[in-house]
């Protein structure tokens, strides 16, 4: 079967009401369901409605979806890589029949969107992890989405748009693909080269877009991505006043900066053709695809899971239907001799020399507040960076110690919550297990729900006072590693160090303390599910320090925990 294929870009689609439509809808929706749409959802939605999905008029029923799958094509031909779903819970899908209208809407419950729902289905997600991203591996951040976020009953229709989802940050850097394609115009903008980011741009990044726009002859459009990007990434908010800072370094009216809010899956060659698509409707003529484009990573093999140079190859393969045309670029480096940049394939290793410094490499430099050569960033870039990766002397902690009951741990938090108010610098919280449980936690028990709910809303406080540079001390006894992990990942993604003690005196000392009495109890079976006793502790298998306090005063312990924070850099004790 061959489909004739009309090239892409022709026809913006714009799915916004006008003022009298969306006051009649929002007088209907009483009768309908409401969705609350997800973030990724409130992305994708304003893609949908602003044209920036074009041709799509929806999220994708089922048909379209499997033939996106299959071969990435919606059912009438048009090339169209990704699934654009509208994902949610099993108790919502029974509430909607085929033909009817639902409202969806942002967090605040605002209405942003009718959909008509013409498909509901229940995908199976092993198949579209292989067929998208060409793996179930669940390193890749794009899989790990869709078995850990997404939720089990997809619907498809199309939608019609009241207003698109609200922004108060960068308003004047959000154009719709209609004023961008506008603005072009007015400009005398006929050939533009669009450059897809998820990261700050060091030099290697204004050089590659340097040269993309000289070999195009065109203008140039940074068009970062600031919808949801790959875990971890450094947030749109710094990343912005960085692009801010590198605008500067382009001649005058040469370049544009606008803002794409697009959530990324981080599908590698996928990826980079929807990406192509979404510029060519953003009135873009060309697009660079570097080294890597829009990659996940390595898998939990070790190894990459796509190929440095894959998305090149599969856009190559649909250019002629694409109507963007590619301008590919193989591993941007400096050369020292050169003191400039070139693609590695133009250098001669023979004679020259390459110098990089690695991701992580950078992120080891931020850390430790060591020196970012010049010919790598720029120094505003660098100095932007510091604010929002400041060295650890700066950043704030979470001290975490976890043990039994009667071990010792709020006596030794109590010593270096002091210690720590006596140097200064730094504000100190303390959240000592039994504080919180008369505060945060009156109403939970000790069932292990409630233990795991009691312990994520201590590393919740944790997270914000660590994400603004204070240090927080937790005492719980904290007795399962998967919740003490979670706090982990909680406190780490706000910018700040985790450092667990394990307080390990051992279950005979602790009970022969018995400070509150509560061991007798337990023996007595006045108390049940206490842990040492009848309910488990999991010792942490690799703390930041074991103190065992038997045989040591507080003090002693105490030292231990501030000599620790010394050698990872976040107290200066000289
Ligand atoms: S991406 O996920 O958006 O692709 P990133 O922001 O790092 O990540 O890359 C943006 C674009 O620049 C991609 O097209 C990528 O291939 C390209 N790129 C980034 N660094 C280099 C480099 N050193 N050499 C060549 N291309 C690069
Ligand atoms: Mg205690």
């Amino acid at each position: 079967m061959t489909d004739v294929i009309a090239p892409h870009g022709g026809v913006l689609k714009d799915r916004r009401l006008d003022a009298a439509a969306a006051q009649a809808v929002k007088q209907s929706a009483v009768d309908w369901s409401s969705w609350d749409l997800t973030e990724r959802q409130i992305c994708d939605l304003e893609l949908i409605a602003n044209g920036g999905f074009s041709p799509l008029e929806g999220f994708l029923g089922q048909a379209d979806y499997e033939r996106v799958l299959k071969d990435m094509r919606l059912s009438d031909g048009t090339l169209w890589p990704m699934p654009i779903t509208l994902d949610v819970s099993e108790a919502f899908a029974d509430t909607v029949v085929l033909g009817d209208k639902i409202a969806l809407r942002d967090p605040e419950g605002v209405i942003l969107a009718v959909l008509t729902v013409t498909d509901c289905w229940r995908p199976d997600w092993a198949e579209e992890a292989q067929q998208v991203f060409g793996t179930t591996d669940r390193a890749h951040p794009g899989v790990a989405y869709l078995y850990e976020q997404s939720h089990p009953v997809y619907l498809g229709g199309p939608i019609d748009a009241l207003s698109l989802p609200s922004h108060y940050d960068f308003t004047h850097l959000r154009p719709t693909p209609a004023e961008l394609r506008e603005r072009f115009r007015r400009n005398g903008w006929r050939r533009v080269v669009a450059f897809q980011t998820r990261n700050p741009m060091h030099r290697a990044h204004v050089e590659l877009t340097f040269q993309a726009a000289r070999q195009a002859e065109a203008n140039l459009l940074i068009h970062p991505v600031v919808g949801m990007t790959k875990p971890g990434d450094v947030d749109h908010y710094s990343r912005v006043r960085c692009y801010e800072h590198v605008l500067k370094k382009y001649p005058e009216q040469t370049t544009a900066l606008s803002l794409l809010p697009l959530a990324m899956r981080m599908g590698g060659p996928r990826e980079a053709l929807w990406h192509a698509i979404i510029r060519r409707n953003y009135g873009c003529t060309h697009f660079i695809v570097g080294r890597d484009h829009a990659g996940p990573g390595k898998g939990s093999d070790g190894e990459e899971l796509y190929g440095p140079y894959d998305a090149q190859e599969l856009v190559t393969r649909y250019r002629d239907e694409l109507g963007i045309e590619m301008v590919p670029f193989r591993m941007m480096v400096y050369v020292e001799e050169r003191a400039g940049y070139a693609p590695i394939d133009e250098v001669d290793e023979t004679t020259e020399t390459v110098m990089n410094i690695s991701g992580t490499e950078f992120r080891r430099r931020m850390r430790e507040g060591l020196d970012i050569p010049a010919w790598f960033g720029y120094p505003e870039v660098v100095e932007e960076l510091r604010k929002t990766y400041p060295p650890r002397a700066q950043q704030g902690f979470t001290l975490f110690f976890t043990g039994l009951s009667g071990s010792g741990k709020s006596t030794i938090a109590n010593a270096v919550m002091v210690k720590l108010m006596e140097r200064g610098g730094r504000a100190v919280t303390l959240l000592d297990g039994d504080v919180v449980r008369k505060h945060l936690s009156s109403e939970l028990g000790f069932s292990k729900a409630h233990r795991d709910l009691n312990i994520r809303r201590i590393g919740y406080v944790a997270a914000e006072i660590t994400r603004n540079g204070g240090a927080a001390i937790c005492a719980p006894i904290a007795p399962y590693a998967s919740t003490r992990a979670a706090v982990k990942d909680m406190v780490e993604s706000a910018n700040g160090g985790f450092i667990e003690v394990h307080v390990s005196t051992p279950l005979a000392e602790c009970e022969r303390r018995d400070r509150k009495g509560l061991y007798a109890k337990a023996r007595a079976g006045q108390i049940t599910g206490f842990t040492g006793i009848d309910d488990p502790y999991e010792a942490p298998s690799a703390p930041a320090l074991r103190i065992d306090t038997t045989d040591q005063t507080p003090e002693e312990a105490a030292q231990q925990v501030l000599l620790k924070l010394e050698g990872l850099g976040f107290i200066d004790l000289s």
